[in-house]
């Protein structure tokens, strides 16, 4: 782990440069690649492959092209020549679906995204905090942790505050991308990854980042040891056996089909207490009809009636 940058969205290489700088596999027939450096993939390839995956993540695909965009650097890696031999591949290492799965998640984040939300959460805390017991909030889609820390960073300034002892809070992300959640867990974060922050929370960040002496930024101990990190895919049932205060559950149900958001969203009111935050991303799609038991607060957030 270096905590850089993970390098999936690095732009697709030109077929012709690819071969004269020499990282394309000897063995490939340059006439299955695209000039966008992505593998041609057939009807029956995307089949197959996108049933594994859409079965597996939830991640629905728009078509050949895309599927394609997304795993074609994972061929490369592995220096195969076209999908049928990546196919042959999966079905014989059923490990490589974990890397399949790492290749076709969009893993986009960034420290305070969308403050509003943290906000909300400061003012949620005001109003239900109770001492008797511990305050508990998932982040259901962490991708590298940049979510989740910010949670902790907000937390960890509403309690010293008020002088509310931070073990009263825990904090949970998750993931279903493995590679993702080792850099969460790291938390060491390159100047790129800072740069993204909105301005307004910049100083606010700084305040809880130690740099390494060159352009690399770790989390401070006492921020890192508020969040645990699991991995966890969310086609599967949820697995808390407490009720949670506040779900972030942001700029994932894009990806995912109707059906499977309604899925969630009913299985994230079960696990809420009532009364409990349940916080969209800004630009979600909504389930089409309000589940029950759920009021709607505004900003994409909801909270569990009854
Ligand atoms: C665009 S990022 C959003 C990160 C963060 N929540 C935010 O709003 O900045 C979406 C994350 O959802 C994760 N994801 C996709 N499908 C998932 C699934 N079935 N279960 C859990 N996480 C999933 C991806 O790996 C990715 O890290």
């Amino acid at each position: 782990m270096t905590g850089l940058p993970s390098g999936k969205g690095t732009p697709s290489i030109k077929k012709a440069d690819a071969l004269c700088a020499g990282t394309l596999p000897l063995n490939l027939d340059p006439a299955l690649i695209m000039t966008d450096g992505t593998y041609e993939m057939d009807d029956r390839q995307f089949s197959v492959l996108q049933q594994l995956l859409t079965d597996r993540t939830g991640i629905r695909f728009r078509g050949r092209t895309h599927l394609s965009t997304k795993l074609s650097r994972r061929l490369r890696a592995l220096g195969l020549a076209d999908y049928g031999q990546y196919i042959s591949l999966i079905r014989k290492q059923p490990g490589e679906t974990a890397h399949a799965i790492e290749a076709v998640t969009t893993n986009e984040t960034f420290f305070f995204r969308d403050g509003i939300h943290l906000g909300a959460l400061e003012n949620y805390l005001d109003r239900h905090l109770n001492p008797t017991r511990t305050f508990r909030i998932w982040s259901a889609a962490s991708s590298s942790g940049e979510e989740a820390y910010s949670i902790a960073m907000t937390v960890h300034a509403w309690s010293a505050k008020r002088e509310i002892p931070l073990h009263m809070v825990r904090i949970t992300g998750s993931d279903i991308d493995r590679s993702v959640l080792r850099r969460a867990v790291e938390g060491v974060y390159h100047r790129c990854n800072i740069e993204r922050t909105p301005a307004d929370y910049k100083a606010f960040l700084m305040r809880y980042l130690e740099q390494d002496g060159g352009d690399c930024f770790s989390i401070k101990p006492h921020i890192k040891t508020m969040v645990r990190f699991k991995h966890f895919n969310l086609t599967q049932p949820l697995p808390f056996s407490r009720a949670l205060d506040v779900i972030f559950c942001r700029n994932v149900f894009m990806y995912f089909g109707q059906s499977l958001r309604n899925e969630i969203f009913t299985g994230m009111h079960r696990v809420l207490r009532p009364g409990g935050l349940l916080v969209m991303g800004l630009c979600e799609p909504m389930p089409i009809e309000l589940p029950l038991g759920f009021k709607y607060a505004g900003h994409s957030m909801y909270v569990k009636t009854e």
